[in-house]
């Protein structure tokens, strides 16, 4: 995505943000955005769920708690849908939708470039590890291979080139040499699930913008992105 076509959310707004979440697999992380939607802990309405898998528990998780879902896996006469044509839904359902914010929480397919540069809001991604470390697939493996001490979950802007816009905020552990990738992912998971709802806080709050200019103000006084927000204790 171009500087020109990143939209922001700078705004400090007193309504809730609303958020389309795009998932492909168990829905775990949407499962604390709705836990923490219902209960007032943010300030967001879930106003819609994605799967481009129609046996994502993820759409279990959406219908239970009311949530308009969309699944987009095959077409009419049974096929799976190719890239192409689940765009095209998937832009027309956000379109509807009008979020302030989409958020892929495991969603496992690689979008077009024009497809993230006409989303009609931002859009940003969990990834299980250290960004810019280990893009792509079998991340917990990979880092176990390489032997690295540290590892974790990035959530970043999502652009044309793979899991690699800017890191917004980032979730760490020390790999233990009896870990394995099954391990890894377990406690990756449960950073994530810390993680997703603060970094959604501070974009509501406006600590986070997803524009290429942060307020002089910000400059100032924050810190440098991307925020460490959690070690494991
Ligand atoms: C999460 O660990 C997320 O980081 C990962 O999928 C998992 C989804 O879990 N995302 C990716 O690998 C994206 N490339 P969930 O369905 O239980 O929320």
């Amino acid at each position: 995505m171009s500087d020109d076509n990143l939209k922001s959310i700078s705004k400090i707004s007193t309504k809730p943000l609303r958020i389309a979440v795009l998932v492909s697999g168990s829905g775990s992380n949407l499962q604390v955005l709705i836990d923490a939607m219902q209960a007032g802990a943010l300030p967001i309405e879930i106003v819609g769920v994605i799967s481009n898998r129609e046996d994502a528990y993820a759409i279990t998780r959406a219908k239970d708690a009311g949530i308009p879902v969309a699944v987009l896996s095959h077409v009419a006469s049974g096929k799976r849908m190719g890239i192409k044509t689940f765009e095209t839904h998937a832009s027309a359902q956000l379109t509807a939708w009008q979020p302030d914010l989409i958020v892929l929480a495991g969603f496992m397919r690689v979008l077009s470039g024009a497809f993230i540069d006409n989303t009609p809001a931002p859009m940003i991604n969990l990834h299980p590890a250290l960004l810019p470390a280990y893009k792509g697939l079998d991340t917990h493996q990979r880092a176990i291979q390489a032997g690295e001490r540290l590892h974790g979950s990035s959530i970043h802007v999502v652009t044309a080139e793979l899991d690699a816009g800017a890191v917004l905020t980032q979730a760490l552990l020390q790999v233990n040499q009896k870990d394995t990738a099954e391990s890894l992912q377990a406690r990756v998971q449960k950073l994530e699930h810390q993680l997703l709802p603060w970094t959604i806080l501070l974009i509501v709050k406006g600590v986070i913008t997803l524009s290429s200019q942060a307020s002089n103000h910000q400059s100032a006084y924050l810190p440098t992105l991307p925020f460490k927000l959690f070690f494991e204790n």
